[in-house]
């Protein structure tokens, strides 16, 4: 008997004679070489979500790969992803560090690319605490994102009087930041405001190299060679930066103990009673209150909060062009329970099950983060019957969740009947393979906004204007190309003002 062989019975017999647990190991391996490590089995033509779908058929639904010396583990299932997500929610609460995000988060001093610690959780306190606040019981920010909804109606309306199709993209970004802006700073911008102009290409400036450069953050050693995108992205971090210091130096001259207008109101405040304090537990969470972890902080929800939602409009509205039964759906429910005296309102939610469920079944169909936010295991531990290394990355491919052929009839159509009951009255979620906003303890911070966001200004529009592809344009594409976000081509649309759907100049809320 050859002695490999031997040892693997001999191990076998005790562990069945002496009623040992076997031990776990390590998910199968895609082939690796020194330095490059996977790379060869990753160079494809498909995007990076469908290429790990497809390689769940030879590795099953947990497998680990090398991108340079970094070992990553691929969870393709749902079941394997909660337990990643809230059965070990701490044990994976890490994030890894790279290069380029490093750059834009003065090294991880934010909350989506921070590390699990003292300083994140503290922050994402005060983030959650302050977004509560304008909540969902709170009027004023459902007062401020339908007047952002009544402007991108006015832009609509003056288009279709003057016979124009558009690019609704800039006004939907424009809305989605003003709303933003108004949670940071209580303040928004109108139309062609410079500061606004400069934010926009900012922001293209950081998602174009972000989406780019991905090699240098798998190779840190390529940051040796000039590298154009970095280049930028560090040009377009320090704009953003002198942007979010002037707000905030702003904010440290008007500060008041008795009132809390925004977030950057109540990230000083934390910050002047950690000083004030000196309680044990204050102290120990004032670590990372300084200005840069502040200002990092405004600069991710802006970060996470602006192109995540603008991209779910732009996908809900093509699909819409290509579905126009859709459209006409949502239209008649608006019509019948809303009708066309008074606007939307966040109440009617409850009411408006079929926007609802088209809502639910764009953020399936095209997920923003299709792989979420790369984790990190935080100590060795196990997932289903695998055994994972500390440090591993570890990926969501919330794709295979959202595109599982098991657990989704036809996933590749579009059809938000599968959100509703069988009485076609109610909403229901028919899998548990679905989520768009992730779960557990980093869960997105921003859910309960976005849906108020998608909710009122999908709602705007369509009881107020029919959506069409402009005459002689195609369809606009379904594919989306990857990088921050999964991103829509650029495509234009025409407005049609609908019958009675006129905008009520004097209407409050
Ligand atoms: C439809 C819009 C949005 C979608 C689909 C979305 C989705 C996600 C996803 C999938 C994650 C990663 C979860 C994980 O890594 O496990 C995430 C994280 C995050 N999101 Fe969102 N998001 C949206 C809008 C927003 C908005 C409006 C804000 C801010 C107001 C926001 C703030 C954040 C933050 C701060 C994180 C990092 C959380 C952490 O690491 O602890 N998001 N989001």
């Amino acid at each position: 008997m050859c002695l490999p062989v031997f040892f693997t019975s001999f191990t076998t017999l005790a562990v069945v004679a002496l009623g040992l647990k076997p031990q776990p190991q390590e998910p199968p391996h895609l082939p690796s070489l020194p330095l490059i490590g996977s790379l060869l089995s990753l160079w494809s033509p498909l995007a990076p979500y469908i290429l790990f779908k497809q390689l769940q058929r030879k590795y099953g639904h947990i497998y680990s790969l090398k991108m340079g010396s970094h070992h990553v583990v691929v969870v393709n299932h749902y079941k394997d992803a909660k337990e990643v997500l809230l059965k070990k929610g701490k044990t994976f609460a890490g994030r890894p560090r790279t290069v380029t995000t490093d750059i834009l988060t003065r090294d991880g001093k934010d909350i989506a690319f921070g590390n699990f610690s003292a300083t994140w959780k503290f922050h994402r306190k005060i983030v959650h605490g302050a977004l509560c606040m304008f909540g969902e019981s709170s009027v004023s920010i459902e007062k401020i994102i339908c007047a952002e909804a009544k402007t991108l109606c006015s832009v609509l309306s003056e288009a279709a009087s003057a016979g124009h199709s558009l690019d609704l993209s800039p006004e939907l970004t424009r809305a989605v930041t003003n709303v933003i802006c108004f949670l940071c700073f209580n303040s928004s911008y109108s139309r062609g405001d410079p500061e606004f102009e400069t934010m926009l290409e900012y922001s293209q400036g950081i998602v174009d190299p972000v989406a780019k450069d991905s090699l240098v953050d798998i190779f840190p050693w390529l940051q040796i060679f000039p590298n154009a995108g970095l280049r930028l992205l560090r040009k377009c971090g320090s704009t953003r930066d002198a942007l979010l210091q002037k707000k905030y130096d702003q904010h440290k001259v008007d500060y008041s103990d008795h009132v809390q207008r925004d977030l950057l109101d109540a990230l000083l405040r934390a910050k002047r009673s950690a000083e004030n304090n000196n309680t044990a537990e204050i102290r120990d969470e004032s670590v990372g209150l300084s200005d840069d972890h502040i200002l990092m902080t405004v600069g991710d929800i802006f970060g996470a909060g602006v192109e995540t939602t603008t991209t779910v409009l732009k996908w809900a509205i093509i699909y819409l062009l290509h579905y126009p039964q859709v459209q006409r759906l949502i239209q008649e429910e608006l019509d019948t329970k809303v009708g066309s005296g008074r606007s939307p309102k966040l109440s009617d939610r409850g009411n408006l099950p079929y926007l609802e469920a088209t809502i639910r079944e764009v953020l399936r169909i095209r997920p923003v983060a299709p792989l979420l936010i790369p984790h990190v295991a935080l100590s060795d531990t196990s997932l289903g019957d695998f055994a994972i290394r500390k440090g591993s990355r570890v990926i969501i491919n919330l794709w295979s969740l959202h595109h599982d052929e098991n657990e989704w009839k036809n996933p590749e159509l579009f059809d938000p009947g599968r959100f509703i009951d069988s009485k076609g009255t109610g909403l229901i979620l028919p899998s548990s393979s679905y989520l768009p906003f992730g779960a557990g303890i980093r869960v997105c911070l921003g859910e309960a906004l976005a849906k108020m966001e998608l909710f009122l200004f999908l709602s705007w529009i369509l009881q107020h204007f029919t959506l069409s592809v402009p005459p002689g344009d195609e369809l606009p594409s379904l594919e989306g190309k990857f990088g921050v976000v999964l991103q829509p081509a650029k495509y234009k649309v025409t407005a049609t003002p609908r019958q009675g759907g006129a905008i009520n100049e004097g209407e409050t809320l």
